[in-house]
């Protein structure tokens, strides 16, 4: 099996710089590039921050942060891919939009390049029936934020070859995560679970119970380490709300039906800690 030394990312929101720092830290060559440039920048301010912060406390040492940084390129375009043997979409939760990726990607790349897909719900066939080369195509489904959580689940599509999930699982395995093999339905394992949970917890702020008593019950009553509202707010309530209406729509069941309360919060530009409030504000 030909061991995948070099990655591209594309998206650098909160998961794409956490997939690119934890490349760039475990020896992978990596490309990052993402369609909005203001965006790009603030991915590469805020991985070398947060490598900084690890040589302060003394988790790495200053070289291994250096040799991190050098590892990490800027792509100008989907063009610098080239010679990345997989690329990893952290785009936007939408399968038309990672479809169109997908599909300018694999004139660019190399012809066995993995095309890996880090969405939340959607289906990797579906996305794997974009491509020509469908057996090239896996879920590597990493959890925020990505250099803390040790999870990734694997999603094998209808057609992705034995090589190819042998190949993205042991890539992501050298970053020093566990993996699971989730099957190809909505929101795979965890979603599945964690979703309806916090769509659960907007529907009791909606019926009038504080956030606050809400987040405490949830943390103090079953030890989790946020409240299922600081972690909606987390995660980006845009893409909560995909990820509900895809289980909603492929499941078909009313359990999945995204709570009226999350949709005003979207329609009003309300998506959680990065667009600065959702359920709660953030200042800084
Ligand atoms: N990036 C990198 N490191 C981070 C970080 C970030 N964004 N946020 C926190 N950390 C690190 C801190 O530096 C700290 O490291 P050390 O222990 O080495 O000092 C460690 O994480 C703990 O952080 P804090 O002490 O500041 O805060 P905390 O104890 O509350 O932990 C947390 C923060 C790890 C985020 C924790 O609150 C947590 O685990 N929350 C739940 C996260 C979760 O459930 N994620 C899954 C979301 S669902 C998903 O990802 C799937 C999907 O498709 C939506
Ligand atoms: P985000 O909004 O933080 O970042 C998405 C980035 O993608 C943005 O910077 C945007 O400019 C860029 N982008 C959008 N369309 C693009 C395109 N066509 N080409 C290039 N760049 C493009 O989103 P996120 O939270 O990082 O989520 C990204 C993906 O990861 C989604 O599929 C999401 O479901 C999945 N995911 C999210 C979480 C989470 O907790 N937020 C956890 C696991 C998986």
């Amino acid at each position: 099996m030909t061991l995948i030394t070099s990655i591209g990312v594309v998206g650098s929101g909160q998961m794409g710089s956490g997939i690119a720092q934890v490349s760039a830290m475990s020896g992978f060559d990596c490309y990052l590039w993402d369609n909005n440039a203001a965006a790009l920048n603030r991915a590469f301010e805020s991985i070398k921050a947060q490598l900084q912060r690890l040589v302060e406390k003394e988790k790495i040492t200053s070289k291994q942060a250096q040799e991190a940084s050098a590892k990490l390129r800027k792509a100008s375009s989907v063009q610098d891919f080239k010679n990345c043997q997989m690329v990893v979409e952290a785009i936007v939760e939408n399968v038309e939009v990672k479809t169109r990726l997908f599909r300018e990607l694999e004139p660019v790349v190399a012809p066995t390049t993995i095309l890996a897909s880090n969405t939340s719900s959607i289906s990797i066939t579906r996305l794997a029936a974009g491509v020509t080369r469908p057996d090239k195509v896996v879920g590597v489904h990493f959890m925020n934020p990505v250099p803390v959580m040790k999870l990734v689940e694997m999603i094998r599509g209808l057609q992705t070859s034995d090589e190819t999930y042998n190949q993205s699982k042991a890539a992501v395995e050298r970053m020093g995560k566990t993996t699971v093999l989730a099957l190809d339905s909505a929101g795979f394992i965890v979603n599945r679970i964690l979703c309806p949970m916090i769509n659960e917890a907007i529907f009791l702020l909606q019926e009038g119970v504080k956030a606050e008593d809400i987040d405490a019950a949830m943390k103090l009553g079953t030890n989790q380490p946020m409240g299922p509202l600081t972690l909606a707010d987390f995660v980006g309530l845009d893409t909560l709300l995909y990820i509900l209406r895809i289980l909603h729509a492929e499941l078909g069941e009313d359990k999945y039906r995204p709570c009226p309360l999350l949709i005003k919060y979207v329609e009003a530009g309300w998506y959680g800690k990065k667009s600065g409030r959702g359920f709660y504000s953030y200042n800084s």
